[in-house]
């Protein structure tokens, strides 16, 4: 048996929103809070994958409303962060983590998508956290946790409105924190490699990426699984983190800082 004490055990009982929850980064997201001992408000647009999710984690006890809908809906911000306070009294952390590709040509990018993606990846992540943070500051403050990318820090072709909504988050980030700083609300954003999720593999069957090469190109010879990037949320949200806002973090086995060849 594993007697060893949680260096995040200031979590357990912690109100927690996480978007994006069925799937990929956000389900593994969704599971570290769980284990943790929190209560979870799950969002995502995926009706089944969402309550098949809440469904497993209420069987290990976990505390767990879901919201059906999309974060680029300005309604379901507030409809989410309701529902938390409604049922559990408060919120106390947000992790904005739902977000879309785009791969085009900047040449062929139609308006309409590039529309879609701005809603969903900056319009999306805004909403839900001036929403939050309007019930969070009243009550003494929390914590928001945004999923950037190594694409919001350095470029990639075909992915304007990627690149740029990701960009977008990372300064975000930065003027909510340093707006809420007084208010006990920190901000941060991680910055993920390629993670290998449902997104990734979508974009390698469809031949937009080559997962081989995309190893290559990583300094550690291999993509992230989404748990290390959920361990990176839970280190964020934890109060061990109590001085760090305003910051992007990547985590990305060492792509940013690879300068070579
Ligand atoms: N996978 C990667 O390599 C990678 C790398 C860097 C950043 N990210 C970012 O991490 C986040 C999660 O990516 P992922 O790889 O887990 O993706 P994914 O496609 O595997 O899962 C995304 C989840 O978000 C949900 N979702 C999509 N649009 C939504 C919307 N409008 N409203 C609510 N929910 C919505 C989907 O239904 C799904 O459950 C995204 O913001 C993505 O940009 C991913």
């Amino acid at each position: 048996m594993n007697d060893r004490v949680s260096p995040f055990s200031d979590l357990a009982g912690r109100v927690v929103i996480v978007t994006g929850a069925a799937a990929g980064i956000g389900l593994s997201i969704s599971n570290a809070f769980a284990e943790q001992g929190c209560q979870l408000v799950l969002l995502d647009v995926n009706e089944a994958s969402l309550k098949e999710t809440a469904k497993r984690l209420e069987k290990s006890g976990t505390h767990v409303i879901t919201v059906t809908g999309s974060v680029g809906e300005p309604e379901t911000a507030r409809l989410t962060c309701a529902e938390a306070v409604r049922q559990y009294g408060r919120i106390d952390v947000l992790v904005n983590n739902a977000g879309v590709s785009s791969v085009h040509p900047s040449l062929e990018l139609p308006l309409q998508e590039w529309k879609r993606v701005l809603d969903i990846n900056l319009t999306g992540v805004f909403l839900c956290a001036q929403e939050a943070a309007r019930k969070m500051i009243p009550a003494g403050g929390g914590v928001i946790v945004n999923i950037a990318s190594i694409y919001g820090l350095v470029a990639a072709p075909n992915r304007a409105a990627y690149c740029a909504t990701k960009a977008a988050v990372a300064m975000l980030t930065k003027v909510l924190a340093i707006e809420w700083a007084q208010d006990s609300l920190r901000v941060n954003a991680i910055a993920p490699g390629y993670v290998k999720t449902g997104l990734i593999i979508d974009l390698a069957e469809q031949k937009k990426i080559d997962l081989e090469s995309l190893k290559k190109r990583t300094p550690q010879g291999r993509l992230a699984t989404p748990e290390e990037i959920a361990q990176m949320s839970i280190f964020l949200a934890s109060d061990i983190s109590s001085h760090i806002t305003g910051q992007v973090i990547g985590v990305d086995g060492g792509w940013t800082a690879y300068g070579y060849i």
